[in-house]
């Protein structure tokens, strides 16, 4: 099934796959042409990192330097799964895939496509197969809006966690993370025993380090906002609560407390808003004690980007 997607990218080509957060596009890491390729489809600025998609441990050894006892424990523990480890990286590493930086990031993912795939076409750079500016591809249908009907998409329907990854960066100490995910700063921390910071995106420090969290990000056409406590309802808007219950009817979008579901579902979500004519998105503010769920963590960062 995969033989032609695998042709594809030993012939230097881009081709879009899915992973347990969201699809990737991916490029052969050893290919400077196919690389710029993966930059040219998402109109993505050439110093924004790419993070290198490995199948196994050993393929760390091709790209990173200084592999430290904790960077073990945390692959070990994590791996394959939805956790980005930034490593100082060797000197052999394409400057495209790190933007000049002199770190790499690389993950492996856990979907078993994405594992084939790498294993027999890989080490693949891959970013979120969407265009620069619109939000991450959970289906395969969101990569086909953005690049075309005959765009090459390993097809898998819907991806499970449906946010990004979590970007730790383990090339110094303190360990930071730099884009919350699935795997929280408390997990990593308990496996490793040190404190892990999490900055907030908008610190000029994040910024210099991790030059993703300095560009906008996908802010829908219509506008995203956290819900008043006593909002006044319009049939324009969409709704996505997680707690409260406002009333019935086809803008409400209930989680029931299910954050879970509510990342798996919320780019879609925003995608749809603008196709079915929503004027504005209001969402649920979190309560501290939701915020202690790592989700939680993740989607108020979505959020707080979407809003601006
Ligand atoms: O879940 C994910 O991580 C998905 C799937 C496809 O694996 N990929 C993804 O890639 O979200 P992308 O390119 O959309 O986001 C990667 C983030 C960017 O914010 C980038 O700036 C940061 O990781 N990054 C990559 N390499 C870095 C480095 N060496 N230092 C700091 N930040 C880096
Ligand atoms: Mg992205």
């Amino acid at each position: 099934m995969l033989d032609r997607f695998i042709t594809l990218l030993k012939k230097g080509e881009v081709v879009a796959f899915p992973t347990e957060t969201v699809y990737g596009l991916g490029a052969d890491a050893q290919n400077p042409d196919a690389i710029k390729k993966v930059f040219e489809t998402k109109g993505r600025p050439s110093d924004n990192p790419l993070i290198v998609h490995v199948s196994d441990q050993k393929q760390v050894k091709q790209f990173a330097t200084n592999i430290s006892e904790d960077a073990r424990k945390l692959m070990d523990t994590f791996w394959p799964g939805p956790l980005t480890l930034i490593f100082k990286k060797k000197p052999e590493v394409l400057d495209l895939i790190t933007a000049g930086l002199d770190t790499v990031a690389l993950r492996w993912p856990k979907h078993p496509l994405s594992q084939e795939l790498i294993a027999l076409a890989g080490p693949l750079v891959a970013p979120s197969a969407n265009s620069s500016g619109k939000p991450s591809p959970t289906k395969a249908e969101h990569v086909k809006e953005d690049f075309g009907k005959d765009f090459p998409v390993v097809e898998a329907g819907e991806t499970a966690i449906g946010l990004e990854s979590t970007v730790l960066d383990i090339s110094s100490e303190p360990y930071t993370i730099y884009r919350p995910g699935a795997i929280s700063a408390q997990e990593i921390a308990n496996i490793i025993h040190k404190n892990v910071e999490y900055k907030s995106t908008k610190s000029q420090e994040t910024t210099a380090k991790s030059p993703g969290t300095k560009y906008t990000h996908y802010t829908p056409d219509a506008s995203v906002q956290w819900l008043k406590e006593n909002p006044h309802i319009a049939d324009n808007t969409l709704y996505l609560l997680h707690s409260r219950t406002i009333s019935d009817g086809k803008n409400m979008i209930q989680y029931e407390g299910n954050f879970n579901k509510m990342a798996h579902e919320l780019y879609d979500r925003f995608r749809q808003a603008d196709h079915l004519g929503y004027t504005a998105i209001a969402i649920e503010p979190f309560s501290d004690d939701q915020y202690d769920n790592p989700i939680v963590q993740a989607l108020q960062n979505r959020i707080s980007k979407a809003i601006g």
